[in-house]
């Protein structure tokens, strides 16, 4: 049986009606068409799957629609402001801090999370912070580049 949901998604409030047990990921890439944000491991290990709940940033696929009623989500789609990249998305096309691209959105939502959140301030704090998100191409040197720069 679906329950009501409100969620703010990318500056826009909307009303949803959700089952119990669809993850944030589901339910953004499913019902809302929001596949920026990717399906890696679906249980907590790739980060692919990284979003900012009220600018947190969270391994979507970990937490049920339902537990984050009332939240604001921002997904890869909402980080651009129009038809302006974001400066991590712009660093990360600089430095070429992706190969296949896969775990880019992921990457670019923790990177920003990582200079919110103070974790910037070197190469080792940066990887530390970083390390739940899996670049199986080998991308690592150029997204600590990347998130360098932007934090300099
Ligand atoms: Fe969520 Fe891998 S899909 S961590």
């Amino acid at each position: 049986e679906k329950v009501p949901v409100t969620l703010e998604i990318n500056g826009v409030k909307q009303k949803l009606s959700v089952e119990p047990r669809v993850t944030v990921l589901d339910l953004l890439r499913e019902q809302l068409n929001l596949t920026g944000t990717k399906k890696g491991c679906d249980y907590g290990q790739c980060g692919a799957c990284t979003v900012h709940i009220d600018g947190t940033r969270v391994n979507s696929c970990l937490t049920f629609a339902v537990m984050q009623d009332g939240k604001k989500i921002t997904t890869i789609e909402g980080l651009a402001a129009g038809e302006e990249l974001h400066p991590m998305q712009e660093a990360f096309i600089k430095h070429d801090g992706f190969q296949c691209g896969y775990c880019t959105p992921g990457q670019i939502m923790s990177a920003v999370a990582c200079i919110r959140e103070g974790h910037a301030n070197s190469e080792a704090e940066i990887r530390e912070y970083m390390s739940g998100n899996i670049c199986r191409c080998g991308a690592y040197p150029n997204i600590v580049n990347a998130i360098l720069e932007v934090k300099n």
